[in-house]
């Protein structure tokens, strides 16, 4: 069946009244990401970084998110599930947990997974991760998430020092804008 949005909000939607967790969502998303091609058509060739909101409401958020040529977004949490399906080119994730006992929350690596077209990956509500895209040209995925993406106090950290800090959404937009003009100024 050709991808619809619509009717892909419309069955997000019937699998969150029938399981409050991440485990028919993440059926959804597969089937979707399954046919690629189907997924490209309706969403478009993705042309540049960026987010776009394609559903959102208190219990669930759906981005299209285009993560720009070897871009990487700092460790975060969501403090909600998420599950990332990817419908063209590659996702890296990396999995941190805080150190026990450490002060602001420092971060240590706790493991990887890499996400390639046709993935769809559920994250629990209590995941730290980082994103990148290790390759030469834009990453498509779609990212449904469990509750108010935009609304709920989370966390990052910062990429260096690794410690806790407040999450700032439009740092993280910026993200987007400052790959968009290395991808441009490459291309000039
Ligand atoms: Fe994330």
């Amino acid at each position: 069946m050709r991808f619809d949005l619509d009717h892909f909000i419309a069955d997000c939607r019937l699998a969150l009244a029938e399981d409050h967790s991440h485990k028919l969502i993440r059926e959804v998303v597969a089937r979707a990401v399954s046919d690629p091609a189907s997924v490209l058509t309706r969403l478009g060739e993705p042309r540049r970084a960026e987010v776009q909101k394609l559903y959102h409401s208190e219990d669930l958020t759906i981005l299209n998110v285009i993560w720009g040529p070897r871009m990487t977004v700092m460790p975060h949490n969501h403090q909600m599930w998420a599950v990332i399906g990817v419908y063209t080119g590659r996702e890296d994730n990396i999995f941190w947990r805080r150190i026990p006992g450490s002060e602001n929350g420092k971060l240590e690596a706790a493991g990887a997974k890499a996400l390639c077209e046709k993935d769809a990956e559920p994250l629990g509500g209590n995941i730290i991760h980082s994103v990148t895209n290790p390759i030469s040209r834009l990453t498509g995925a779609i990212h449904v998430y469990g509750g108010d993406f935009f609304g709920a106090e989370r966390s990052e950290w910062d990429p260096e020092t690794l410690l806790e800090q407040r999450y700032d959404v439009e740092k993280t937009m910026r993200l987007f804008e400052e790959s968009n003009a290395v991808f441009a100024s490459a291309k000039a």
